[in-house]
């Protein structure tokens, strides 16, 4: 019920297209943005040569970023995202691809079973700092703000993909800017991860980064 009391209207269902997949979205969830398509064509490019595996997709909202990942691949997908109407998304779109999809409802740090490895995990998580959310006055607030820095969530997702990575596998993290990529120095040596390569993808006010992690290479 809404605050007059009358019964309140289930949010409308949009179908927007995100690279080759159509995508269900309503206003509770973020919409699509055009340039993590980004992020979806590299990480599929990796899977050409990452050995078999599954991939793990944090914070995946409606889920179009993993989805066009694996979507061709073959590769078993598990998302996870705290958001029901985010998880009840995401299984309308899981259909629109012929791979097998496990959507997680919950925090990533607790719905993940200890021995779930991955070889490969790409994670979105809120990455906006909390003085600029009023930028983005469309966008529902815990899908984008990510703290003081923009990094809370981030940092807890690097923590997480390090603990479920297969030690030859790859994390391609979407942040902000490359600043926040630097920012996480230190978040990024605890677990025991590294920064391969960071591409700045969109334009205008809509763009990011995405960084590409792999586990420390051991010193010699
Ligand atoms: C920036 S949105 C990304 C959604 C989608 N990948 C996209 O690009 O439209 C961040 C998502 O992270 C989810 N989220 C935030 N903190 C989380 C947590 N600790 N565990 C799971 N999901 C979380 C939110 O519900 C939201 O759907």
């Amino acid at each position: 019920m809404n605050p007059s009391g009358d019964i309140a209207a289930a949010p409308t269902v949009r179908t927007v297209p995100f690279g080759p997949l159509s995508i269900d979205v309503d206003d509770t969830v973020l919409l699509p943005r055009p340039w993590t398509y980004a992020q979806s064509r590299w990480a599929a490019e990796l899977l050409t040569s990452l050995p078999e595996g599954d991939v793990l997709e944090l914070c995946s909202g409606a889920g179009q970023i993993g989805l066009a990942a694996v979507h061709g691949t073959g590769r078993r997908l598990v998302m996870v995202d705290a958001s029901h109407r985010a998880c009840e998304l995401a299984r309308v779109n899981a259909a629109r691809v012929t791979e097998e999809v496990q959507v997680l409802e919950g925090q990533f740090d607790a719905v993940l079973g200890d021995d779930d490895r991955f070889v490969l995990v790409v994670a979105d998580p809120p990455w906006v700092p909390t003085q600029r959310v009023g930028e983005h006055p469309a966008d529902p607030l815990w899908a984008i703000d990510g703290g003081i820095d923009g990094l809370e969530v981030a940092r807890r997702c690097v923590r997480a993909a390090a603990k479920h990575l297969r030690p030859e596998g790859r994390v391609l993290l979407q942040l902000g800017t490359r600043e926040q990529v630097d920012l996480l120095e230190r978040p990024l040596a605890w677990a025991g991860l590294e920064v391969l390569e960071v591409r700045e993808e969109g334009q205008g006010g809509s763009r990011g980064v995405l960084a590409l992690l792999a586990p420390t290479t051991p010193s010699s």
